[in-house]
Formats: structure tokens, C-alpha cells, sequence
């Protein structure tokens, strides 16, 4: 992994000394949408940058968004950031991270803008789909394998946004109130491991204020957290357009200015800050850090002098990221109910199978905003099964929902950093003929016994930068579709491909309920797979699915997507931190996942061993298939004399088990870190004297007990 070393920023501190304050600012701000200026008398190259977390993002021009429109820049498109946090799996995570490191430098890319590790913390954010989970330590864990993976490539990752831009609404403005506990608990670790544990070369500072400072001036964010007190010493780059005042930026430790707009000599890092440090306003030593902190991660990346030659290749599209994406779908696809095990269907018993809904004939990568991929090949789920069952089974499809088709504008980046409008379309009436269509097939289908498997969900319609989601409820009327397919055949399998959850009111009737997220260009396979039993699914939630969205703390106890203001009142209480506390049933708990096997959990034996806790356990697969289990651990701190959550994951594992097999299962954390807490009373980490241990296969199904104290 690539780190920063003093020999790199001995070498930035010399280079700097020579540049005069032209070059120097030239480095500080984009020349261009997506790379800073070179100076080529010392041949400091240029520093480019580019989306995002699912992939390469496509060629744009210098200085337009429109697109190039050539066939070079098609690639991989990996599965999104919730799916591989739903993995459970860091080897996973760090195998995306490895593919995207890969391709990046194939681009020619020196920082890719990823992975995203905002916190979940309301259904409804717009770019969840992008995000790993609700939960920090699961986040963390994801998001460092995935830094690892990808600066192998010398390519540095950039964690985003830092910090807490969890809503998209007013996302340039808004000024979120967060308790310094939630900061620590909840919305900085994952950002704190990527820096310090990871080694991220780079991270973004987001767009919002937090606290009433905008994250792109914040010395409490910048300075006093990420520079003091973790120590990062790399490149710190603003969200496009994220810094809108020169002096209380320059001030503050950010490097890097970039924005969507075409003006780059009058970005803030531009013209102003030349002529503000010219005028003697602000300290030229000031700008000289910043030229550092870009030229150390250069030379760290190998971008300097004969270094070059020694810098990785990359390469992108190729069959092996293709093979990868493919591993990483299959673990990615949660399970979620199976009461009639009409789940795993049996290929060489079916003649004929009805796919009904529009997401099964719907590819997603082209949409989401900056996270928009122009993937050599996307598999819908259409294209998947079709191709995985072959030609023995006669398959009809029936769109039975209106969802138009997304068209990302070209140049919505222009315009991003406007507020915009609900574009929730009204094609009732078409909608309608859509379903009687389907549900008149699905009654001919259901009479011979024959399988309905409905493909639904969002789209990046609605899963999307820059808008949050107006409710939870499903579009395009699909309520009143999988009613219909419900009461025809109870065990209608349906699917969701989405970013986040949704509500489901018809859940009562349902047997079988699949969720396969934006699972990248092998989705539309891995899904049939798992269908189909070529894949035992493993996927675990990264997130609770509430009820109703009434029930989420967000958007209850504090405020969400509005503009202005909003308030984190529910403060450490995201997720299953507030539903397992105050007992609010959910629809599905965090860490849920079946699969087509069973685990049984036993003979828990804690241990202190020096400064780590050991839990060894026997997990054993009681069923008749291979598959894969997650051990989940929770803690209940105990003796802090302040409020906590009932439960909160401090650990977890993913075990491979043949059938039948019986094994010791090895759980180990730094005592500190199990016990360990922010304490409001005095304004500081600390820990608890004792805690109560939980293993389970989710929040909500523990199985084994233990204490430490
Ligand atoms: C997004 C970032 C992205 C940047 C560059 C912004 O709109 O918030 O996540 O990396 O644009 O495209």
C-alpha cells in the first residue's frame, strides 16, 4: 500500500522552494473540471482526478461536462457501495477497491473520488445507493479494505464527504446541528480509520456546514480532528465547489479547489487567493503547505521524477475486473424471507417462468449522478436469467409498471449546484394497462403452478446525487401491482434492485423477498444464480428496514432533507441503535440475511488476552448446502452512567461452511475498542468497565451470550 513517507515530503518541501507563488496556486485549484496545473519546468505533472466509487467515470472535456462520446473510457462497473458493504466481507471490499485502483490508473487517473462513507441515516437520502451502511464500524471495516485495494495501484483513494453529508437536499448549504458525541460515534470513525488505519492519501471535504461551518472551512473538522488530532498529512480536496471563501478556506486545512464550473482562474484557490496573498492578506507560507501536501502524495504515487518509470500500469475492462464484479454480486444479494423455501427454483423442474416489472429489463449504471459509469456491459436481470436457465424454459416477460427511462442529461453537473424539483412523473394511465397485462399472465401462470418472479424497485430516478427521496414508499404504483401478484400467487418471488429501502405494505402476503441493490455489470447473473441455487446467498443488511419511515429516528426525533437547517436530535440513535433501544419493531433488522442453509451457534468462551478479547464460538451448518455465515458482534455497555444504545456491532466474520461441518469461529478486538465510548460528561473517549457480548446473526436474532468487566 502506498503511504506517505518524510522522504516524500522532504522532496515536496524542496519542490515548493522553487516554484514561484503562480505555479503554486496553479496546483491548488483545477485548470480544468478534473486535473490541476503542471509545472513542467520541474516536472511536476498534472494531478488527475475522477469518479467515483462504482468505476471510472466516463471522459467529460477540460472545461465541459458534455461527455467525449469515444469507446476508450468504457469500464468495469462494480457493485455499489451498499452492496459491497453487504458483503460482510473485507476481502470482498478490498477486492473492489483493488479492480477500481486497477482501472483508475488504466485511465490514467492519480485519485479516484471514492469510496463514499457517509453515514445512512435516513431512508431517504439520494445518495445512499453510493454509501455503505448506518452503522460506523461496518462502514470502517468495508471502507479501509477498499482504500487498501485500491492505493496497490499507486492511485490514492478519496474517502468522501468529510463529513456527515448524509441528505442531499440544500446540500451546498445546509447546516446540520450534530452532537460532538454523534460527530465521534457515528459520522467521523469511518473517515478516522480510512486515514489512519487505511493510509487514504486524499479526502474530500464535503459541501455542507456542520455545526454552522461549512465543511470546506471548518478548523474544527480540517484542523483540530483531521490534521491534529489524526495526523493525516495528505491532500485534502473540497467536493466541486465546496469552498466559496477564499481567506476562511485558505486559512484552514484544505489543498485543493475544485468546482463544476468552467472559470478555473477565478476559482477561490485562483485569482483570489494570488492577489489575497499578494496584497499580504494571507500568508504565502500558508499556500506553501497546501503545494506540499499535493507534492507528497505525487511522489508518493510515483508521479515525480524517474519514479515514474516504477509507477504501476493499471489496466481496465479486462475479463478478470469483469470475473471480479461477478464474486463480489454474489455475496452482495440479501435474502430476506424464504418462509415457503420456494427459494432456491429448480431449473430442470420448470417449463415456464413469467418475469414481470421494469427493473428486470433495466440496467442502472448510467445514472445516479456523479457515480454514472459507462460500463463496457451491464446483465439486467432479464438478460441473466435468460442467459443462466438457457433454452429449456419458455420466458415471458411483462413490463407491469411505467418507469421512463433515465436519461442522465450530459451536463446536469453544470447545474448541480442548484436545489431541484420533485420529478416524479404521473403515467397512471399507462401504468394501469401495464399491470392488468401482467396480472392477467400471472393468473394464466399461477393456474399451472407455473413461477412468477417480479423485478422491482428504484432507479437512479430516484436513487440520485443532489435530490433526496420524497418518501419511502415504492413508485410507479408497484404497490398496488405486487398486491395484485400477491393475492394471485402468494409465493410471487420478488426482487428489488435498489439503493435504499422502501416501504412495503404487502409484506404480510409475501413468502419471498430478495434485495439486490445496484449490483454492478454482473448483477443481472449473479441474481439468476442465486434464484436459481448456483450461489447460496450471503448478503447481510447494512441497514435497518424500518416499517414506515415514521419510525425512522431522522426523521422523527430530528430533522431531515430539509433546507436550511436540521438537527441530528436523535443524536447516536441511527438505525438499529434507536429501533433495538426503544423496542420499534422493524421490517427487517440490521445484519439480516438467509440463505439456503442454517447455522447453529454454540459454546461462546470469552477471553482477555493481554489487551484483546477473544470470543471463540461453535457455529455448524445444519443444513443440506455449502454456504456462508455472519457472526455478528454486539456489545452492551454496561456502567457508564450515561445513556446507551442497547446494542452496538464491534466486530463480525464470514465464515464458509460445508455441509454438515462444525467449527471454531474466532472473534478478537482490542479490549478499547470494545469498550470504548464517547462520554459526554467529560468530553472525551472512554471506556466502560464492563459490557455485556452478543453473538448473532443479526441485531435482531442473537445467540450466544457473554460478558467482559
Ligand atoms: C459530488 C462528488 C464528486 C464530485 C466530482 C460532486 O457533485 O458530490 O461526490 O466526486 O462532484 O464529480
Amino acid at each position: 500500500m502506498t503511504m506517505i513517507s518524510e522522504a516524500n515530503k522532504r522532496k515536496a518541501r524542496e519542490l515548493t522552494q522553487q516554484m514561484t507563488l503562480e505555479e503554486k496556486i496553479g496546483m491548488i485549484h483545477g485548470a480544468a473540471l478534473f486535473h490541476t496545473a503542471a509545472v513542467p519546468r520541474l516536472g511536476i505533472p498534472e494531478m488527475v482526478f475522477d469518479d467515483g466509487p462504482m468505476g471510472v467515470r466516463a471522459d467529460t472535456y477540460d472545461d465541459n461536462w458534455a461527455p467525449r462520446h469515444n469507446t476508450r473510457d468504457e469500464v468495469c462497473y462494480l457493485p455499489s457501495g451498499s452492496a459491497v458493504a453487504s458483503t460482510w466481507n473485507p476481502a470482498l471490499a478490498f477486492e473492489t477497491g483493488r479492480v477500481l485502483g486497477e482501472e483508475a490508473r488504466g485511465r490514467g487517473k492519480d485519485v479516484i473520488l471514492g469510496p463514499s462513507l457517509n453515514i445512512k441515516r435516513s431512508p431517504l437520502c439520494g445518495r445512499n445507493f453510493e454509501y455503505m451502511s448506518e452503522d460506523p464500524v461496518l462502514t470502517a471495516v468495508q471502507g479501509d479494505a477498499y482504500i487498501e485495494g485500491v492505493q496497490l495501484s499507486d492511485v490514492a483513494a478519496c474517502p468522501k464527504h468529510y463529513a456527515a453529508n448524509s441528505q442531499e437536499t440544500d446540500r451546498l448549504e445546509v447546516d446540520e446541528t450534530i452532537s460532538e458525541r454523534a460527530l465521534r460515534e457515528i459520522y467521523l470513525p469511518a473517515f478516522r480509520s480510512a486515514v489512519q488505519d487505511a493510509g487514504a492519501l486524499t479526502i474530500m471535504g464535503a459541501y455542507n456546514k456542520v455545526n454552522g461551518r461549512q465543511c470546506c472551512e471548518s478548523p474544527m473538522l480540517l484542523d483540530g480532528i483531521l490534521r491534529r488530532e489524526w495526523g493525516f498529512d495528505g491532500l485534502v480536496v473540497s467536493d466541486w465547489g465546496g469552498i466559496k471563501d477564499t481567506a476562511k478556506s485558505a486559512v484552514v486545512g484544505i489543498d485543493v479547489d475544485m468546482n463544476v464550473t468552467y472559470d478555473f482562474d477565478d476559482y477561490r484557490f485562483g485569482r483570489p487567493l494570488l492577489e489575497a496573498v499578494k496584497a499580504g492578506e494571507i500568508a504565502e507560507s500558508l499556500v506553501d503547505e497546501k503545494v506540499e501536501h499535493v507534492l507528497a502524495v505525487m511522489d508518493a504515487l510515483k508521479m515525480l521524477d524517474d519514479a515514474r518509470k516504477g509507477r504501476k500500469a493499471g489496466s481496465y475492462a479486462t475479463i478478470g475486473h469483469t470475473a471480479k464484479t461477478l464474486d463480489i454480486a454474489r455475496e452482495s444479494i440479501v435474502l430476506l424471507r424464504n418462509d415457503h423455501d420456494v427459494l432456491p427454483l429448480d431449473r430442470s423442474a420448470i417449463s415456464r417462468l413469467l418475469i414481470v416489472g421494469a427493473n428486470a429489463d433495466r440496467i442502472h449504471s448510467l445514472g445516479g449522478g456523479s457515480a454514472v459509469i459507462k460500463a463496457i456491459h451491464e446483465i439486467s436481470p432479464l438478460n441473466g436469467i435468460n442467459g443462466f436457465v438457457g433454452g429449456n424454459i419458455d420466458i415471458t416477460y411483462a413490463e407491469g409498471y411505467y418507469a421512463p427511462q433515465v436519461n442522465q442529461n450530459d451536463t446536469w453537473q453544470e447545474d448541480s449546484l442548484e436545489n431541484a424539483a420533485d420529478k416524479s412523473a404521473d403515467e397512471a394511465e399507462r401504468a394501469r394497462r401495464l399491470r392488468d397485462e401482467a396480472l392477467a399472465l400471472a393468473r394464466d401462470f399461477a393456474a399451472s403452478g407455473d413461477p412468477i418472479i417480479f423485478v422491482g424497485g428504484l432507479n437512479h430516478d430516484h436513487d440520485l446525487e443532489a435530490y433526496d427521496r420524497k418518501g419511502m414508499g415504492l413508485p410507479y404504483d408497484q404497490d398496488a401491482l405486487i398486491d395484485g401478484l400477491l393475492d394471485i400467487d402468494p409465493d410471487t418471488v420478488l426482487v428489488f434492485v435498489a439503493g435504499s429501502p422502501v416501504e412495503m405494505p404487502w409484506q404480510p402476503k409475501a413468502s419471498t423477498i430478495v434485495w439486490n441493490w445496484y449490483n454492478g455489470m454482473e448483477s443481472g447473473f449473479a441474481l439468476a444464480e442465486t434464484l436459481f441455487g448456483a450461489v447460496n446467498p450471503s448478503g447481510h443488511l447494512p441497514e435497518t428496514f424500518p416499517v414506515r419511515l415514521a419510525d425512522c429516528p431522522a426523521n422523527s426525533i430530528g430533522t431531515f432533507g430539509l433546507e436550511g437547517h436540521v438537527d441530528y436530535a436523535e443524536d447516536i440513535y441511527v438505525g438499529y441503535r434507536y429501533y433495538q433501544t426503544k423496542d420499534v419493531p422493524v421490517l427487517f433488522p440490521f445484519g439480516h440475511g438467509l440463505g439456503y442453509t442454517t447455522f447453529d451457534y454454540g459454546d461462546l468462551q470469552v477471553r482477555a488476552i493481554d489487551d484483546m478479547i477473544r470470543l471463540d464460538f461453535h457455529l455448524t451448518n445444519t443444513g443440506e448446502r455449502a454456504g456462508k455465515a455472519v457472526p455478528q458482534l454486539y456489545v452492551t455497555l454496561e456502567g457508564t452512567g450515561e445513556d446507551r444504545p442497547a446494542l452496538e456491532l464491534r466486530g463480525f466474520t464470514k465464515v464458509a461452511l460445508e455441509p454438515g461441518e462444525r467449527r471454531q469461529v474466532t472473534i478478537e478486538l482490542p479490549r478499547d475498542e470494545a469498550l470504548r465510548y464517547w462520554s459526554t460528561k467529560a468530553g472525551a473517549f472512554a471506556l466502560a468497565p464492563a459490557a455485556r457480548l452478543h453473538v448473532g446473526e443479526s441485531v435482531g436474532d442473537l445467540r450466544l451470550e457473554g460478558r467482559i468487566g
